[in-house]
């Protein structure tokens, strides 16, 4: 199918803000040219699931340490979950730690440490979504398959359905197809990121007209922040519940209680007799 006038106009309008305010810096768009396609690769994997629930600035200051402790999958893949827990400290968002190493794992036991290259069999990895089985298709593999996040979505809401609500992903893909700039795919996502980070901040936030739309919840006080709190304490010192009582203020027993107790059914902590502890 042909692209249209207003298409076209599009899809400059986005390459020349790239080119004049692209975040050309980042260190995941950066890689060192003497890595392998397979470390590469995950230095992209991680560089993705850390940025699905934590703003650049936050990942910048842990990407680099992660890698220095984890460089390539078959690292990550033996590292005791509780010292990529250690490392993870301070991104939130704990479960994505121990899907990134059971992924990595994955990759190892089924693949001998190389990733698929097909989006379909990324998709098969454990903790991969439709979202970072595109992204690594656009950002290692240069391959063009619709990727929709949220800066992606404001840009197509901005530019094709302004005034609307309650959209949905359905009514962006045709046009995010339509658009993709198939020789350069992973140019093109970038410059979309981009563009959409830039409007997020001008006009406001345009994705609560997206049907998708959730609101990240309150920190303070919440599940969240107990569990982080939790692991931290535990990273420090394998210790009993009364003495996390102590030191997570200012949560009841019971929430501490219910959230060891979840902790624990993911895999994120374990338990001896009376000690909790990160798993080894
Ligand atoms: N570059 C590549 N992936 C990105 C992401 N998810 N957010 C911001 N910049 C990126």
């Amino acid at each position: 199918m042909h692209t249209t006038k207003q298409e076209r106009k599009f899809i400059e309008t986005v390459w020349r803000y790239y080119t004049t305010h692209g975040r050309h810096d980042l260190p995941w768009r950066n890689l060192p040219k003497s890595l392998s396609e397979a470390d590469q690769t995950y230095y992209i994997l991680v560089s993705e699931v850390m940025l699905q629930q934590t703003q650049v600035p936050r990942v910048l200051i842990k990407y680099a340490e992660f890698l220095a402790a984890f460089p390539n999958v078959r690292a990550l893949a033996r590292a005791p979950l509780g010292d990529v827990l250690r490392v993870w400290q301070g991104l939130g968002y704990n479960r994505r730690a121990k899907l990134l190493h059971v992924c990595a794992q994955e990759i190892v036991q089924k693949y001998n440490g190389n990733f698929p290259r097909t989006y379909t069999a990324l998709r098969e990895l454990p903790g991969i979504g439709p979202y970072t089985a595109a992204a690594i298709m656009a950002f290692a593999y240069n391959e063009a398959v619709p990727l929709i996040e949220t800066n992606v979505r404001t840009v197509y809401l901005h530019h094709f359905f302004a005034g609307e609500a309650d959209v949905h992903d359905k009514d962006l893909l045709p046009l995010i197809e339509q658009t993709q700039e198939k020789e350069n795919a992973r140019t093109w996502y970038w410059a979309l990121m981009d563009y959409g980070a830039y409007l997020k901040q001008t006009l406001g936030n345009q994705n609560t007209r997206s049907r998708h739309y959730t609101k990240q919840s309150t920190f303070k006080g919440s599940d969240r922040q107990l569990r982080g709190m939790l692991l931290r304490r535990l990273s420090q010192s394998s210790q009993s519940e009364a003495s996390l009582v102590v030191t997570c203020t200012p949560f009841t027993s019971v929430q501490i209680t219910t959230q060891l107790h979840n902790l624990m059914r993911e895999g994120l902590v374990e338990r001896t007799r009376r000690t909790y502890r990160l798993p080894r």
